[in-house]
């Protein structure tokens, strides 16, 4: 009788988050293209401005990637929290030819970290509030960053347009400026007291010293200057020229370890995306030193035998196998790390054996708890907004998958004298030390220590999923490790419970990440009786106002229509664009 009652719920929740998509009036918005038809592709992105982008380098006849390239220079301009030249990230690609790449431009550590190991560990969490640096702030906290080689590399060999026309736009947004909007100005007041340590950032993100107000037009002319010595010599002004000898000098007078010689050792890399099957689905997503594209493949082949579509959307046995798939996963993190260091069980983990085994262990009508498969207590702490993805598409079926990052929102808070663009505190991703957490509450393992050139560890999960070797889906979020599991969700929601891509998006989601050992839910993810369903099993359930930011595409193969998913979580972007 109860099930009956939890299964007319789910398919009510189920109804409400399926059929409320006006789907025509995404066609009568789709505008026409330079030749007067309507085929174009797709770009959903964190800023309308830089969908924008992506849109006119599509309707100019770029691909995808040129798109990419495009939208990546211009989030460092229009999202200075998270889209970055100084940072690093990941891209999928799918091209139309069947081809799949994945471009891995992770930054690397410092070479001098071994004899600053001290200064590093002595600095995790610093008691003096006057302190400079430590694994989160200030230059002890910066790893050589990625995005500059990695952007440039993929519209080399990729691209079909000039660096000069894909940079453009950035330059003459950051020239010229652009008007704030409430979420630019929420984030930027939000950071008002860090941006008024340093003098030079300060001079760009505060006016007079204050916040900047909505409607004001904020005009970044160091940044303009560095995007412009990029565009017209190209990633050995940043590896070889002026900007690494400005960033590597600033580094130098603030306690920083970075040496010319690691930005000239500095190398991207392309791999095989991770790949696995999901319900004859092929999934292609972040090998390491990702953890995400692993641990998606590990859920989904742990969830692949259960009937997820029959249990119902958030009900209690859907929430339970999944919660125990998320639990799982993250426990096995712990064994990965770059794998120019470290041997990576990826094959075993994404296996089908190993999601039998696991499956065996997990109970139908009670939890297990995290204290059963390793004791530890860890703190949690609250979802910044700190990376950014972008998904796009071209009219010829190329599928691009972005996320890269500063890890925290702004980074190490610290921009290298007039360089104009802020530097990543990607070292906090490293397992500092073995006993203590990162910001996101992430206690991992030796694979992930310190060492010098290594590639720190990362969940992002820029996701492409094929159906019939064709584009379905493009995903990928922000969110630290919500990032991983706001992917998988996302997936659930469209090929389990045949959500149009927005509602997948939209729908609230849960996490669990080992430790702690509780279920994080944002409102709305379960009902009542549910939420009691799942205590009386064991779990824990802690409300989170978000999990994640995640901005997806579905491309339906009977439709002309490609549809955008667009992250409701955050207030600024769009998806731009529409058919093929
Ligand atoms: O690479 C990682 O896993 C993290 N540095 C990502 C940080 C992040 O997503 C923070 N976002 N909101």
């Amino acid at each position: 009788m109860k099930s009956f009652f939890l299964l007319k719920k789910t398919i009510s929740l189920f109804l409400l988050f399926s059929f409320s998509f006006p789907i025509s009036s995404i066609a009568e918005e789709c505008p026409l293209n330079n030749n007067g038809t309507k085929e174009l592709g797709l770009v959903v992105s964190d800023r309308t401005l830089a969908s924008k982008v992506g849109l006119e380098i599509l309707k100019k006849g770029g691909n995808a990637i040129d798109a990419a390239v495009a939208v990546g220079y211009a989030l460092a301009v229009l999202e200075p929290c998270c889209g970055n030249l100084g940072g690093g990230g990941f891209m999928t690609i799918h091209f139309a030819n069947g081809k799949n790449i994945f471009i891995n431009f992770r930054e690397k550590a410092p070479e001098a970290v071994n004899e600053n190991r001290y200064n590093i560990l002595k600095n995790k969490n610093p008691k003096n509030k006057a302190q400079k640096t430590s694994t989160l702030q200030g230059y002890l906290s910066v790893t050589v960053p990625g995005t500059v080689l990695g952007l440039n590399t993929a519209l080399e060999r990729y691209g079909t347009l000039s660096r000069e026309t894909v940079m453009d736009p950035a330059i003459e947004l950051a020239e010229n400026g652009y008007i704030l909007t409430p979420g630019d100005v929420k984030l930027l007041t939000e950071y008002t007291e860090t941006f008024r340590k340093e003098p030079n950032v300060a001079a760009i993100f505060l006016k007079n010293n204050k916040p900047y107000q909505i409607g004001e037009r904020l005009i970044q002319s160091d940044l303009a200057k560095t995007l412009k010595t990029i565009s017209e010599q190209g990633s050995q002004a940043f590896y070889f020229g002026h900007i690494a000898k400005t960033i590597v000098a600033a580094s130098k007078e603030n306690g920083g370890i970075l040496t010319l010689e690691d930005f000239k050792h500095y190398t991207i890399e392309e791999l095989k995306p991770i790949e696995c099957s999901y319900r004859g689905l092929k999934v292609l997503s972040s090998p390491p030193p990702s953890s995400g594209g692993t641990m998606l493949c590990e859920m989904l082949t742990i969830l692949e035998d259960y009937p997820l579509e029959q249990y119902g959307f958030h009900s209690t046995q859907s929430t339970h196998v999944i919660t125990e798939a998320m639990r799982y996963a993250f426990l096995d993190r712990n064994l990965l790390g770059d794998p120019h260091f470290t041997k990576n069980p990826v094959e075993l983990l994404i296996s089908k054996a190993h999601a039998k085994t696991i499956r065996q262990h997990i109970n139908e009508k009670r939890v297990t708890p995290s204290i059963e498969l390793e004791n530890s207590a860890v703190r949690y702490q609250k979802e910044g907004h700190d990376t950014t993805h972008f998904s796009i598409i071209d009219k010829e079926g190329t599928a691009v998958a972005v996320t890269y990052s500063l890890n925290s929102a702004f980074g190490a808070k610290v921009i290298a004298k007039n360089t104009g663009f802020f530097l990543n505190n990607h070292m906090d991703d490293f397992t500092v030390e073995s006993e203590t957490q990162n910001q996101f509450g992430l206690k991992q393992g030796n694979a992930n220590a310190i060492e010098p050139g290594k590639r720190p560890l990362s969940s992002m999960t820029p996701t492409i999923v094929l159906k019939n070797d064709k584009p379905f889906l493009i995903l990928g979020a922000a969110g630290g490790p919500h990032i991983i599991t706001a992917t998988l969700l996302t997936l659930i929601n469209s090929v389990d419970y045949h959500m149009p891509i927005q509602e997948a998006v939209n729908a609230p989601r849960f996490h669990h990440q080992f430790l702690p050992d509780e279920i994080k839910a944002e409102p709305d993810a379960f009902s009542k009786a549910i939420t009691q369903d799942l205590e009386s099993m064991g779990y824990r359930i802690t409300p989170i106002d978000h999990l994640g930011i995640e901005e997806a595409i579905m491309i339906p193969s009977d439709s002309s229509i490609i549809y955008g998913g667009k992250d409701r979580r955050d207030p600024a972007g769009k998806d731009l664009g529409c058919c093929r």
